[in-house]
């Protein structure tokens, strides 16, 4: 027997210009306060000041709130609740990246319910509807705006909690590419590796289902042709669109289908490190391809094939491994040096902390504490940073 299969997303507004839809969508959600959730990167690029005065402009007060690094925390999450219920606001718009929205995600869930946010983490913990949530990405990445995962680094444990709750997927997401003109070209790369990551791990799943399927690997084929050059340009305009197709493609797959081992242990090496996100999972992502071959080799080798760039030179999933290592090292040489030096205590909570991340549950490849440990001695020991 067949199993059902469920399927979320928000409303989608995508394309060039998009950003000016929050003003319907705020009236359609009736929302008259918003608070508005960006960080000083979005501050300094001038993309708040626009959206902040085009609000202004059509008659709504805007209260801002910016104290949001990337890679989140709980205590930037906990003062942006009190702030939003000191100044009486009844919504939200996340203009950023996905920390900024994972941010507000965490912001609406603690105006709804009070508390901590570690009583939510896991999946499906929420009691109350969250405010309404209005998503405004501006990197092509996380996928935060389509998602029902939001990611908050608890600083006294050193870890990320990771919630997964239908409530989290925010009401509307406009993706505007005309935003990613000002990222760096690291930050175009590192988001971009998200994608891949997404998308491998969405397809690779134990609950990946027909509808995740195509998306994930039309994700995996835009982003072969896109990531490079936008990465080495992020004013280009075509790759920029490219590659926020995308990222909504994995996006919608990952959400519904689940993720894998890559973000299970990224979850924990973020919070331990702060270091990017984009970076962690691609440091773990080619090694790891060769483990999810040996549980799962039909579709390890179809995504291998669905990410071969027509000039990589092979299909296989060693030659994808190779195209993955070769885009790390042109395009993030800084990436995970900082993780240096590993002891083995670290590697061993490490890996018996992701055993209990939500990502692990849908991962096909299950290791156990020691052969996650020599895993990560594989892609953080000494020879691997050479
Ligand atoms: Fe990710």
């Amino acid at each position: 027997m067949r199993r059902l299969v469920r399927f979320s997303l928000p409303e989608v507004i995508f394309g060039d210009g998009a950003r000016f839809g929050v003003i319907q969508a705020l009236k359609a959600l009736a929302v008259e306060h918003p608070l508005l959730v960006t960080d000083a990167g979005l501050i300094a690029a001038g993309w708040a000041e626009e959206l902040s005065q085009h609000l202004q402009h059509h008659g709504f007060p805007v209260t801002v709130w910016s104290a949001v690094t990337p890679n989140p925390k709980d205590h930037e999450v906990n003062a942006g609740a009190r702030h939003y219920l000191l100044e009486d606001c009844d919504g939200l718009v996340a203009l950023g990246g996905g920390s900024v929205i994972d941010a507000a995600k965490g912001i609406g869930l603690l105006a709804a319910h009070g508390g901590d946010l570690r009583d939510f983490v896991g999946i499906g913990r929420t009691r109350e509807p969250l405010p309404p949530l209005v998503a405004v990405p501006t990197t092509a990445g996380s996928g935060a705006d389509i998602s029902q995962y939001c990611v908050i680094t608890d600083t006294s444990a050193r870890r990320k909690m990771v919630m997964a709750d239908k409530n989290l997927i925010p009401d509307m997401s406009l993706i505007d590419p005309q935003t990613l003109s000002t990222l760096t070209p690291a930050q175009a790369a590192r988001s971009g590796f998200d994608v891949i990551t997404h998308a491998i791990e969405a397809y690779l799943s134990i609950g990946a289902n027909e509808l995740t399927d195509s998306l994930a690997m039309e994700a995996l084929e835009l982003a072969a042709v896109h990531l490079e050059r936008f990465a080495h340009n992020p004013a280009d305009q075509e790759a920029g669109r490219g590659m926020a197709h995308a990222c909504l493609k994995a996006a919608m797959a990952f959400s519904n289908a689940g993720l894998g081992l890559a973000h299970a242990l990224a979850h924990q090496i973020g919070g331990a490190t702060d270091l990017p996100h984009g970076s962690v999972i691609f440091r773990l992502l080619p090694p790891l391809l060769g483990r999810y071959e040996r549980v799962s080799p039909e579709r390890t080798e179809r995504a291998a094939r669905a990410m071969a760039p027509a000039d990589a030179g092979g299909s296989t999933v060693e030659d994808a491994v190779r195209w993955l290592e070769a885009l790390r090292a042109s395009l993030d040489p800084l990436e995970t040096a900082a993780v240096q030096p590993l002891d083995q205590p670290i590697l061993h909570a490490w890996a018996e902390q992701a055993q209990h991340d939500v990502c692990y549950l849908t991962s096909p490849w299950k290791p156990d504490t020691e052969d996650l440990v020599v895993f990560l001695q594989e892609c953080f020991g000494s020879d691997a940073n050479q």
